[in-house]
């Protein structure tokens, strides 16, 4: 593959915009209300039913540190809570914590004063197993579809309750895996449906932190399904990594990855904070909404939504989460000053992981180069995905109306697409001739969208992926020093 070792002089360039607004570091704690409810007003009406909880990190790879730390700790709050390990089943890759660069080794953090949250996490699916298929299988309670892994699934009753949070990286209508291919929108809200229809829920809410994740919901989602569902951002944005190197509030030292996600850990952070007894579903959201806001900065920060059915919201969060003994006495009016975050666009993330990569090994090393070697082929893939796909609009649509239909946004309230397998198909098409679209590409997703409900065939959309991209994939497309990329 053709290098360009001066995109590398490009990159602080690239990440430092996305860590803007530097000296707006002061403490900003959330305002403060009188106390409206207290502890001695705990709700002591029966909770029937078990609860369930399905986790999933969707990535893999040290610079993807931060969708595992935020999966192990959400297991542990949800164990605190009182929920068995028989009840939850976690999707991770499991590269991180006995990962070379992992400066603890077995254990990982989600903040920069944290403590391990990886002991205890069960191995449900890991690796190759984790992947949309089984995860399908699991929500659905279909033990013989399940491949490799534990095997526990969501054996739930009519009654039960189900909490489900996905941490990764994403794009207009999908989702990431480790393992190919994305979850797409259609197909998770179908088994929704499904899981629905059998009785195979009393109520479920649903966490999303990914770029563009509103979109996964966005004219999707039924409001009749007893599913009340938040996303990180809306269908058009990123979502954000937090407690970055060489951002405030910084992780210790000898970390050169992201610890978490913005929207990650201030929802988890809200949980531990609060008595779950009392505090409502609404109340998390509007927390979690003004602080993966940044305070109404959006500097940076992305806009939480939600989905489904709002009735829920007045219901506590201890239905779902559980509640935690040590939080008793909590009111909630006692917070922790929050303070503003910065953070990493999540496609930035990686980037910025091995530029501190590449900053901490030795001059001269084989290993330096290497890494110089990745961040240049990162940089120049990214490069050819970006005029690959506008060439490919252009090739579609004319030179004057191309860039502006594949980047054309849809009424709110639209679902991304018409024909779900159509955009299947594009994406198909276009990996064909042009390679992997790859955590980066994802952000495309709207583009290939945008073809379908245009009308294109299959034919013509071939003939413009060959004319873009020529021969350029034979079907061998790898990154040198892979082993830290997650493709
Ligand atoms: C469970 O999965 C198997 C294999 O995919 C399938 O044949 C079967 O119909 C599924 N069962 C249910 C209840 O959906
Ligand atoms: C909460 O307060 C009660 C009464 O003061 C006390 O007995 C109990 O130990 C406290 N619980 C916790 C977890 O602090």
């Amino acid at each position: 593959m053709h290098r360009s070792p001066f995109l590398l002089f490009l990159l602080p360039v690239l990440i430092l915009p996305a860590a803007s607004a530097r000296g707006l570091h002061g403490w900003d704690p959330e305002i403060r209300m009188p106390a409206e409810e207290t502890a001695m007003g705990q709700s002591e009406e029966d909770v029937t039913g078990t609860r369930w909880a399905v986790l999933v990190a969707g990535s893999s790879g040290y610079g993807n540190y931060r969708h595992q730390a935020d999966v192990c700790h959400a297991y542990q709050i949800l164990r605190r809570g009182g929920l068995k390990e028989e009840n939850i089943v976690v999707f991770m890759y499991d590269d991180i914590a006995h990962n070379p660069l992992n400066p603890r080794p077995g254990i990982i953090i989600n903040h920069p004063q944290g403590e391990d949250v990886y002991a205890g996490v069960p191995k449900d699916y890991t690796g190759e197993h984790v992947n949309t298929r089984n995860l399908y299988a699991v929500l659905l309670g279909n033990m013989s579809a399940v491949e490799g892994g534990s095997g526990k699934v969501i054996d739930s009753k009519p009654n039960d309750r189900i909490f489900l949070y996905y941490s990764d990286h994403g794009g207009p209508g999908v989702l990431g895996m480790p393992n190919m291919p994305f979850l797409y929108a259609a197909e998770l809200i179908e088994v929704l449906k499904r899981k629905h229809a059998m009785g195979g829920y009393g109520e479920m809410v649903v966490y999303v932190e990914a770029c563009e994740s509103g979109s996964i919901f966005e004219g999707l989602m039924p409001e009749d399904l007893n599913i009340y569902v938040t996303t990180a951002s809306n269908a058009e944005e990123s979502s954000w990594g937090t407690y970055c190197p060489g951002m405030d509030p910084p992780p210790p030292p000898e970390f050169i990855t992201c610890l978490g996600d913005l929207y990650s850990v201030s929802w988890m952070e809200d949980s531990e904070a609060h008595n779950l007894k009392l505090e409502t579903i609404q109340k998390q959201y509007e927390r979690v909404k003004t602080r993966t806001s940044n305070y109404n900065t959006y500097s940076p920060g992305s806009h939480v939504m939600e989905y489904g059915s709002k009735v829920m919201k007045a219901e506590k969060l201890y239905r779902f989460q559980g509640f935690d003994p040590a939080t008793a006495n909590l009111t909630n009016n006692m917070l922790r000053g929050y303070r503003r975050l910065e953070a990493v666009n999540q496609r930035d993330a990686d980037l910025l992981f091995l530029w501190h990569r590449y900053k901490q090994l030795g001059e001269g090393s084989e290993q330096k180069a290497e890494v110089l070697r990745e961040i240049t082929a990162k940089m120049t893939h990214r490069v050819h995905l970006d005029g690959t796909v506008e060439l490919v609009g252009k090739l579609l649509f004319g030179s004057d109306r191309g860039p502006s239909i594949l980047t054309a946004v849809r009424a709110s309230g639209q679902a991304l697409v018409d024909d779900w397998a159509c955009l299947k198909n594009k994406v198909l098409v276009f990996e064909s001739h042009c390679g992997p679209l790859t955590q980066y590409g994802m952000k495309y997703m709207r583009a290939f969208a945008n073809i379908c409900n245009e009308g294109v065939s299959t034919a013509a959309m071939e003939e413009a992926c060959r004319g873009a991209c020529g021969d350029y994939f034979k079907g061998s497309l790898v990154l040198p020093g892979g082993r830290y990329s997650s493709w």
